[in-house]
């Protein structure tokens, strides 16, 4: 700049060889014409050194090793309980059960009144409830809820899969969750019978389990249900000897079923002397814990990736 530029001192003396002396002029010319394109050369070559340098930094500093083997990139998986959740929609699905859902934020009559669930029942201890501020709501305690909602919506014959996450006010420990998932079964129609009950869930446990899996009904107590049955498979981990697992009992409690109260057919709008119907209520993460070798809630909802990748 200070010697080449417009202003610069070299550029000056070309522009004044005119002012010069005749004979003086062609050998100032010819000096400062040498001058000027010896500095540019200089340029140039000192540019090319620099650019040089600049490459050769570059080269040492970002060079990669081609042949290093490539990292894999994660596909992601379903979560154990989803995975779960779609194994059993898939095996009721064969039988015609359709899948529908419902709100987690429920009202005290369909979760528990319309259940034949009196406000001061003594079943209510059985589900210790999270209340929110709406008066009258409170988070579900379990899907059965959903049973008066599809008898409301739908006419028999009704085959409904109704899976959802349900709330318990609970101290949590390995196995017990304030946030859990259950999968609710439900047919109507004229004619079903406690038979028909126990061929679908001999089925699923077919399915689930193993075609070797002995099942039993054991009596059991809901509001809601009348009868009402426990339905247990052999121990999955003795096969039915008795071991820690199963409290030394062979059986592993797998569900809580039974027909359709006729009180709560009638709040589901639903005739009892026309229809009958058997629902049955299942907990996924037991489900789970069992075909999986679970043994503590937690890890389900910890989202440590070194126990959900296990499950890809
Ligand atoms: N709702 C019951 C529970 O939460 C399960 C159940 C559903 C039992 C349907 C009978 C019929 O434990």
């Amino acid at each position: 700049m200070e010697i080449l530029g417009k202003k610069g001192s070299l550029t000056a003396v070309l522009r004044g060889i005119g002012g010069l002396p005749a004979d003086d002029r062609p050998r100032v010319g010819a000096v400062a014409n040498q001058v000027r394109t010896s500095i540019e050369a200089a340029l140039v070559a000192r540019g090319a050194t620099l650019r040089a340098a600049e490459l050769a930094d570059r080269l040492a500093t970002e060079a990669i090793d081609v042949t290093t083997p490539g990292r894999p990139v994660g596909r992601g998986a379903l979560h154990p309980i989803i995975e779960t959740m779609g194994r059993i929609e898939e095996i009721f699905g064969r039988f015609g059960f359709i899948v529908h859902e419902g709100p987690e934020v429920e009202d005290d009559l369909t979760n528990f009144q319309m259940l034949n669930i009196a406000p001061d029942h003594p079943a209510r201890d059985l589900w210790d409830t999270l209340y929110v501020d709406v008066p009258g709501h409170l988070l579900r305690t379990h899907t059965s809820p959903l049973q008066i909602r599809v008898m409301q919506a739908y006419r028999p014959p009704i085959r409904a899969l109704l899976p959802g996450r349900v709330f318990r006010y609970e101290a949590v420990d390995a196995s017990h969750a304030s946030e859990f998932f259950q999968v609710e079964g439900l047919m109507v129609d004229e004619g079903t019978t406690m038979g028909d009950l126990r061929g679908l869930l001999d089925e699923f446990s077919r399915a689930m389990f193993g075609r070797d899996k002995r099942t039993r009904f054991r009596p059991g107590y809901y509001p809601f249900t009348e009868p009402s049955v426990a339905f247990d498979v052999e121990c999955l981990v003795c096969g039915g000897s008795g071991c820690p697992a199963c409290s030394r009992t062979g059986w592993m409690t797998i569900l809580g079923a039974g027909m359709v109260h006729p009180v709560v057919l009638q709040y589901g709008g639903l005739d009892p002397e026309r229809y009958q119907g058997f629902a049955f209520g299942m907990g996924v993460e037991r489900i789970a814990n069992l075909s999986h070798g679970v043994a503590d809630l937690r890890l389900y909802t910890e989202n440590d990736l070194r126990f959900l990748e296990q499950f890809r």
